[in-house]
């Protein structure tokens, strides 16, 4: 569906991507994971020519982005980061002009804008003017502008981003019925929670290169010895006390790896300590280590 092969991207002097190697396949959800700067939103305009690589390889939908971006724009959906919608318009009148744009026949317009407004709960705001919704319906009805033109591939840049936990479980629950019903999905996002949740496999990219790649379970597995223990910051001398302990510490707390629950229990117990969490390790672990965004303390 998706490959990349050494892509690049230079803004000037700058490279925001550096030599890309990617294979996105169809039907899975892909997601694309790194810090703010990370070059996530410069690779997605990449795939659908809004911006133009600098070089290397690349085919979208068996078509090059270069040469073939209208095509291209006609067969993928983008949740943009930006919502970019018309906000003196109307809801309807926004999504009419987006049809025209796309190519919907004019017949079919109407019909399709209203069943996806009623998919995405929002049937009731069709008359509405833009800036009198709601981020929450913004964003949903980004998602309707990018399922007008029935897309094989959908993109989705932080799609949730800003949005209440119903919203977001309730696009996570789109989300899967898009994939079911055979959507491809590249999805980038800062919750790490919902990449668990919606994707087969994901990227985590860090300045213009990917630094890991997987399955989530599978990057938990290799990145993290498998449970995480968060104790108070005030039991910092405690711990520093106990040899071959590797602690590193954020502002909310001093956080241990261990391969079972057991062994962190034990040390609660045995030092004790005041634990915030004790819990499985999660993909956000994954994300703060290879991102370089943890502290590790000198002991
Ligand atoms: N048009 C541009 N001109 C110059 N630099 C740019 C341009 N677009 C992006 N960049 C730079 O490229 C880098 C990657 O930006 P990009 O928007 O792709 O990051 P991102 O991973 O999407 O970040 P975020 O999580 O904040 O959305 C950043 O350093 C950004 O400043
Ligand atoms: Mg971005």
């Amino acid at each position: 569906m998706i490959t990349a092969k050494d892509l690049t991207k230079k803004f000037g002097n700058f490279e925001a991507i550096k030599g890309l190697d990617l294979h996105i396949q169809a039907g899975e959800c892909f997601g694309l994971l790194g810090p703010n700067g990370a070059g996530k939103s410069t690779f997605i305009n990449i795939l659908y020519g809004a911006v133009e690589r600098t070089s290397g390889d690349l085919s979208v939908l068996g078509l090059d982005p270069r040469r073939d971006s209208r095509e291209i724009k006609k067969r993928l959906g983008v949740v943009t980061q930006e919502n970019a919608l018309d906000e003196s318009l109307s809801v309807l009148e926004n999504m009419m002009i987006y049809c025209a744009f796309i190519g919907v026949p004019k017949q079919e317009r109407l019909q399709r804008i209203l069943a996806l407004l009623d998919y995405m709960n929002l049937i009731h705001k069709k008359d509405a003017l833009i800036h009198g919704l709601s981020g929450g319906m913004k964003r949903r009805l980004v998602f309707v502008r990018a399922l007008l033109g029935k897309p094989e591939l959908l993109i989705l840049d932080e799609p949730t981003t800003g949005l209440d936990p119903a919203v977001r479980h309730l696009l996570w629950g789109k989300v899967r019925e898009l994939k079911q019903a055979g959507t491809t999905i590249v999805l980038t996002t800062h919750y790490m929670h919902e990449a668990e949740v919606l994707c087969d496999r994901l990227v985590i990219l860090n300045q213009g290169i990917v630094t890991a790649e997987g399955t989530p379970q599978k990057m938990i597995e290799t990145h993290t010895p498998g449970f995480v223990g968060i104790f108070a910051l005030a039991d910092k001398r405690k711990l520093l006390q106990k040899e071959n302990l590797e602690i590193t510490e954020d502002s909310s707390g001093l956080y241990i790896r261990a391969n079972s629950m057991d062994e962190l229990t034990r040390l609660h117990s045995e030092l004790g300590l005041t634990p915030l969490q004790i819990r499985p390790a999660n993909l956000e672990d994954v994300f703060l280590k290879l991102t370089g965004k943890e502290i590790t303390l000198d002991a």
